[in-house]
């Protein structure tokens, strides 16, 4: 499964803020977050931080750890709380050192502190046993695949399907591989009661020619068919979409929190709002003078 990250106690939490040398009026801050009530429909939605063991470093003019809290930030000040963040791959810069993974979870442990959840994928720029390493004492960790990161997250209105779609580290494109769609397709077809909604760090290509999952055509067989599939979250691109396939199903390019390859781009994260016959799209950017700050997109479900 992708590593889940349990909400910290407020013991545990001011523990490592105080020796973190945050202080108090972080710890506060964090408080009345988690004071909030919870929404059980809401999910933030974060791709792609990209986040170095060395706090300022910089890629392409942008500061990843410092977009990263300002994005934490903007999640503890909604005003309910998610009933999760799930976090689409790319969590360490390039390569998925040991120490990148440090700072990365201590960067989001403030939402862990705000009784958060966090569910963990990883994308090609991660390493997956330096990365399970890292979390080693953090993690709760059940895999039904016993090389995958894979988890079904159960929600009042929908199932998550999160998958690994990691092939080789520095590797670009994805592979699911035949035992995690075989587990993917069995998984669906014993839960057609509720909506599927199945996010991988890979984009779809959806041209001939072009490669970024070796094996998607195998992956579309399995979701296609699969009415009560909805939609296919994903990131990798750095690029904020809302598209559909022919099939109707609903395709979400998870903009980045780090820096996006082409500079018109938001960077920021989303929040998702099930609902009965669909779900509500929240875009939320780190910079919110931007035109599509907080911009909202109703998905309905196809039939
Ligand atoms: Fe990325």
């Amino acid at each position: 499964m992708p590593i889940y990250l349990p909400p910290l106690s407020r013991r545990q939490f001011l523990a490592r803020t105080l020796a973190a040398g945050a202080g108090l009026a972080l710890f506060r801050s964090r408080l009345l977050a988690a004071t909030r009530d919870q929404d059980p429909h809401a999910w933030a939605l974060i791709s792609d931080p990209h986040i170095a063991a060395d706090r300022a470093k910089m890629a392409r003019g942008i500061n990843m750890a410092g977009q990263l809290t300002i994005v934490v930030q903007d999640v503890l000040s909604q005003p309910r709380r998610p009933a999760a963040a799930l976090i689409n791959g790319d969590l360490a810069f390039n390569s998925g050192e040991t120490a990148d993974y440090g700072t990365f979870t201590a960067l989001v442990e403030p939402l862990r502190g705000a009784r958060i959840p966090l569910q963990l994928a990883l994308g090609n720029h991660d390493h997956r046993e330096r990365f399970w390493a890292a979390l080693n004492n953090d993690k709760s960790i059940v895999r039904p695949l016993e090389d995958r990161q894979i988890a079904i997250l159960p929600a009042a209105r929908a199932n998550w399907f999160m998958l690994d779609s990691l092939d080789k580290t520095l590797s670009t494109p994805g592979l699911i591989g035949e035992a995690q769609l075989a587990w993917l397709a069995q998984s669906l077809d014993a839960r057609k009661d509720k909506p599927a909604l199945v996010m991988l760090h890979h984009n779809p290509s959806l041209a001939p020619g072009k490669v970024s999952i070796i094996d998607e055509a195998a992956l579309f067989e399995v979701l296609r068919p699969r009415r009560h599939v909805q939609a296919y979250f994903f990131g990798h691109s750095h690029r904020w979409s809302v598209t559909r396939d022919p099939s109707g199903l609903h395709l979400i390019n998870l903009p980045t929190t780090a820096y996006p390859f082409d500079a018109a781009q938001p960077i920021g994260w989303v929040m998702a709002q099930l609902q009965p016959r669909g779900m509500r799209l929240n875009l939320r950017c780190v910079d919110t003078k931007r035109a599509d700050h907080d911009q909202k997109i109703d998905l309905e479900w196809r039939s």
